[in-house]
């Protein structure tokens, strides 16, 4: 088999790179490839002659994309779109990387596949109308949706914490918004096994268990041996730019139909600092 990650500078696209062996794999970034330009999308796919696409690529600064919204839709749709035709035409597979963020998250118990999308944010909307567009190109497309990513390479929410925890003694977060953690080299290792499984359809893939920002905060400090203290608040206590999900914890029913299993977000945070550790020393 042999893949394209288009992203694979990213957060995710680098785990994918040191996750996915025993294939041939080409990753890229935006200046291998801008997926805005369609005719550079179709050159890239051509030279390749991809098996499977994964577009991991995004605009992921979800309070940007509420004041730059026409890039948001330009890269997160339209960039997806382009990527999709360039499949379509060279009979690739595609594997498309969506989010929590297009559901409402007025539900109190987890998200199915076929729950509908009702998104609040700008980047939540972009993501919705692409899934929409790439079935309608490739009714056999492959859409993973994730929340809440982590990883070593980039920026996320531990790391802030991390650094946050080392000069302040209190770190006040958010505890009315509930998710679930996902750790880049557990999703990496979901979509290597969804691509060779043939994978088609919504797929929901994160780490199981879930917490909130406040609980997944405590514990980050708490495992780094660090001091400061955690104290929850309320989302309206910080006003941000883009609306977030109250509650966006995903079902794991659609991944354990390709019997993928995810640990927990606990023992991914423990693995995730000792990546850490260790990519610094
Ligand atoms: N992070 C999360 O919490 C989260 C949650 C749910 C879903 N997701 C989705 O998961 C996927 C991976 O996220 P991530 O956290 O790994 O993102 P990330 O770290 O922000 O990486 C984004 C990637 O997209 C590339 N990119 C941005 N604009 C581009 C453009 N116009 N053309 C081509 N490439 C472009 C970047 O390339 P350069 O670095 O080379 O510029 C980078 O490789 C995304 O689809 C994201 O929406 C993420």
């Amino acid at each position: 088999m042999k893949a394209l990650v288009i992203g694979a500078t990213g957060l995710l696209g680098q785990a994918l790179i040191g996750q996915w062996t025993g294939d041939e794999v080409v990753g890229l970034g935006s200046r291998d490839v801008d997926i805005r330009d369609r005719a550079r999308v179709r050159q890239i796919v051509e030279e390749n002659h991809p098996d499977w696409i994964v577009l991991a690529a995004a605009y992921t600064d979800v309070d940007g994309c509420e004041t730059n919204r026409e890039l948001a839709f330009s890269v997160n749709r339209d960039g997806a779109v382009n990527v999709a035709h360039a499949a379509r035409d060279a009979r690739a597979r595609l594997l498309f990387l969506s989010s929590d963020y297009v559901f409402e998250g007025n539900k109190t118990s987890p998200y199915e596949i076929d729950d509908s999308r009702n998104p609040q944010s700008v980047y939540g909307r972009t993501k919705a109308e692409a899934e929409i567009a790439l079935v309608g190109i490739l009714p056999q497309c492959s859409i993973v949706r994730t929340s809440w990513v982590f990883g070593v390479g980039g920026k996320c929410f531990p790391e802030t914490i991390l650094k946050l925890a080392t000069s302040r003694p209190t770190l006040d977060v958010v505890q009315d918004q509930r998710g679930c953690p996902t750790y880049t080299v557990d999703l990496a290792r979901a979509i290597v096994e969804l691509c060779h499984q043939d994978a088609s359809g919504l797929v929901h893939v994160t780490n199981s268990g879930e917490c909130s920002w406040f609980e997944f905060a405590r514990e980050i400090v708490a495992r780094a041996g660090l001091t400061s203290e955690v104290r929850p608040i309320s989302s309206q206590q910080i006003a941000r730019p883009a609306p977030r999900p109250r509650y966006s914890v995903l079902a794991a029913t659609s991944r354990q139909h390709y019997r993928i299993e995810m640990p927990e977000w606990k023992d991914a945070l423990g693995r995730y600092l000792e990546e850490r550790n260790q990519s610094a020393s």
